[in-house]
Parts: structure tokens; C-alpha cells; sequence
């Protein structure tokens, strides 16, 4: 019989989870804040709770905005924690607080189930694909009985210590985006002053030892001020840096690269661009040397 999935959360990287699961041949249980946002597809079992949509199941699975979403749905009024079944699993794929993940894990082993850790790195085309890694922690066992859903969505499941380890561990790859972003915003803006097209810049660079896949990828957007549809809210990337500068306070560990990112972050959100791609970053870099605006 088909394992069941519980699955809150129906945004960009929901959605497109959902549709993985399913063509795996899970059996899935929806839910999502706002109704209709549900695809029709058949199968799809749409709930009106979170409660209702995690009662018997033996995974749930969320993928929500920020930890005020993730509190909200697992220990409010309607939360799902409380319909769990002994022994039942919550894989985390959203990027919250490492706080709220010590949280979760003690929540869960005091009710006899499971919380592992389960962000993911990739957008949502990846995530369309199965094509994500997910950073997987918790108790190992759990992981391992995790393990064909993590196949269903993900080409890479790579194992943290905890479940905390594994959300840290995600906002550090965050952190490192959002500089990249930031020192590409730089660099174009310096180039093109140069008449070096932004363009060119990216290409040439791209064919050498500098080029990973993340300058490539933020490089050709930055370089095509291309930051709509956004793939990932600025809103969001902001939220991210915030929950690594706070990591970095609670373990006194310095991240002044970061202080600078999140105040180049809220400028450019104060300028307009929350809802566009977080490369929209780049802008700030460009405005601040005198270039005239992009048309995006
Ligand atoms: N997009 C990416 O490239 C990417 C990549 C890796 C990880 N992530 C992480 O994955 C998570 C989801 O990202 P996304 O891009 O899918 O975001 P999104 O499209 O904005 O979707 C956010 C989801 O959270 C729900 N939500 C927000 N506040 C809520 C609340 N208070 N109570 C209940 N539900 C609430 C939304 O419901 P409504 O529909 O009702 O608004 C929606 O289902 C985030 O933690 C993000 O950081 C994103």
C-alpha cells in the first residue's frame, strides 16, 4: 500500500514537491494557509487542517515561509503536532531558525514522535525536477526510514548530525549565496563603468576556476536584470541572513560580511524590490556607483 504523506505548505517549493511525491507513488494529504492554491491533480487528497491532514500519517512534511509559519501550523490552534500517531515523522524542508530546530526536536521526542531536520538547497525548477539536495539530521535510524522520499525529491541526501546541525548548515549555504549575490552586484557594476558588459564579464569568468554553479546561475540573472518572476522572494533571502546573524550572536561568532548583506538587503526592500528575485540584491551595489537604473 502506498505510504502516506502529509504536505503543509503549497507555495514555490511545495508545490513542486507535491508533484514529485506524487509521481513517486506516495499517497498525498494537502494543506495550505490560503485555500486554492491545490493543484487538481487526482489522488491529491486536499484537507481544511493541518490536524486533519497529518491524523494517521506516517510522514508530514512541511515547507513554510519563515518560523512564525512553522510555529503556527505545528503548535497552534489547528497545529498538527497533536494528531500525530507514536513514532510518526515531521521532515522540516523549510529554512528556519536553528533555535526553533532544537525546539521542534524536543517538542517531538517528548510526544514520542520524530522531528528530522530536512532543508533544501535548490530552487523551484530544481525542485520540479527532484533535483534538490536536502540536508538531512535527526536520529540516524529516521533518516534511513526517510530515506525514498528524500529520493523522490532530491538527487543528494547528505546526512548532518542533528537536526539542528542540518538547519544551521542551511543558512550558512544561504549566507554564502547572499555574499556571492552582494560581490557580483559589485563587480558587474565596477565592470560595466569599465565597458565591460556585464555579460561578457560573467561568460569569461564563468570558464575559469571562479565560475561554480552559483556565480553562474546569479551572474546571468544579475548580468540580464532579469529578477522577475522571482524564484526565491528577496523577502525571504532577508529573512535568512537575519536567522544567521542571530545564529552568529547566540554563539558569538562574528559575521561582519553578513551585517552588510542584511543592510543592503532592507535598502533594497525599502526601495521596492521584496517581491522580485533576492539577485535583485545587486541593485544596491550598481545604484550606489552612479549607474542608471536597469530595466528589469
Ligand atoms: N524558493 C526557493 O528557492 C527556496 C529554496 C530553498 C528553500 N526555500 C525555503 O522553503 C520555504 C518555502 O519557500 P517558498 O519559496 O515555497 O515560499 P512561498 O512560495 O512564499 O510559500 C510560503 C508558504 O508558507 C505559507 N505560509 C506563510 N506564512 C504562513 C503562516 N503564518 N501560516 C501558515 N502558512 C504560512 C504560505 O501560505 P499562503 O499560500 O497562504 O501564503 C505558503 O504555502 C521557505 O522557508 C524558504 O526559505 C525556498
Amino acid at each position: 500500500m502506498a505510504t502516506t504523506v502529509a504536505f503543509l505548505g503549497l507555495g514555490h517549493m511545495g508545490r513542486a514537491m507535491v508533484h514529485r511525491l506524487q509521481q513517486a507513488g506516495f499517497q498525498l494529504r494537502v494543506w495550505n494557509r490560503t485555500p486554492g492554491r491545490t493543484t487538481s491533480s487526482p489522488g491529491l487528497q486536499v484537507c481544511s487542517t493541518p490536524r486533519e491532514a497529518a491524523t494517521g500519517a506516517p510522514f508530514v512534511m512541511t515547507s513554510l515561509a519563515n518560523d512564525e509559519a512553522v510555529q503556527a501550523v505545528t503548535f497552534g490552534p489547528d497545529g498538527f503536532l497533536d494528531a500525530m500517531s507514536e513514532g510518526a515523522v515531521h521532515l522540516g524542508t523549510s529554512t528556519i531558525s536553528f533555535s526553533l530546530a532544537s525546539t521542534l526536536t524536543e517538542r517531538h521526542t517528548a510526544r514520542r514522535t520524530h522531528y528530522i531536520g530536512a532543508p533544501v538547497l535548490g530552487r523551484p525548477d530544481a525542485a520540479e525536477r527532484g533535483e534538490l539536495f536536502v540536508l538531512a539530521g535527526g536520529e540516524p535510524e529516521v533518516v534511513r526510514r526517510s530515506q525514498s522520499i528524500f529520493d523522490a525529491i532530491a538527487t543528494h541526501a547528505i546526512v548532518a548530525d542533528t537536526a539542528v546541525h542540518a538547519h544551521l548548515t542551511k543558512l550558512i549555504a544561504n549566507l554564502i549565496m547572499a555574499n556571492t549575490i552582494e560581490i557580483l552586484g559589485e563587480t558587474t557594476a565596477l565592470a560595466e563603468k569599465a565597458g565591460i558588459a556585464p555579460e561578457k564579464l560573467i561568460d569569461m569568468l564563468g570558464r575559469t576556476m571562479v565560475g561554480s554553479p552559483v556565480f553562474k546561475s546569479y551572474g546571468d540573472r544579475i548580468a540580464r536584470a532579469e529578477f522577475e518572476p522571482a524564484a526565491f522572494r528577496l523577502e525571504l533571502g532577508l529573512k535568512d541572513v537575519s536567522l544567521v546573524l542571530a545564529a552568529g550572536d547566540q554563539l558569538h561568532a562574528p559575521l561582519p560580511l553578513a551585517s552588510l548583506v542584511h543592510d543592503h538587503m532592507i535598502e533594497a526592500i525599502a526601495k521596492g524590490h521584496a517581491q522580485k528575485d533576492w539577485s535583485a540584491l545587486a541593485l544596491i551595489p550598481r545604484e550606489a556607483a552612479g549607474l542608471p537604473p536597469l530595466r528589469s
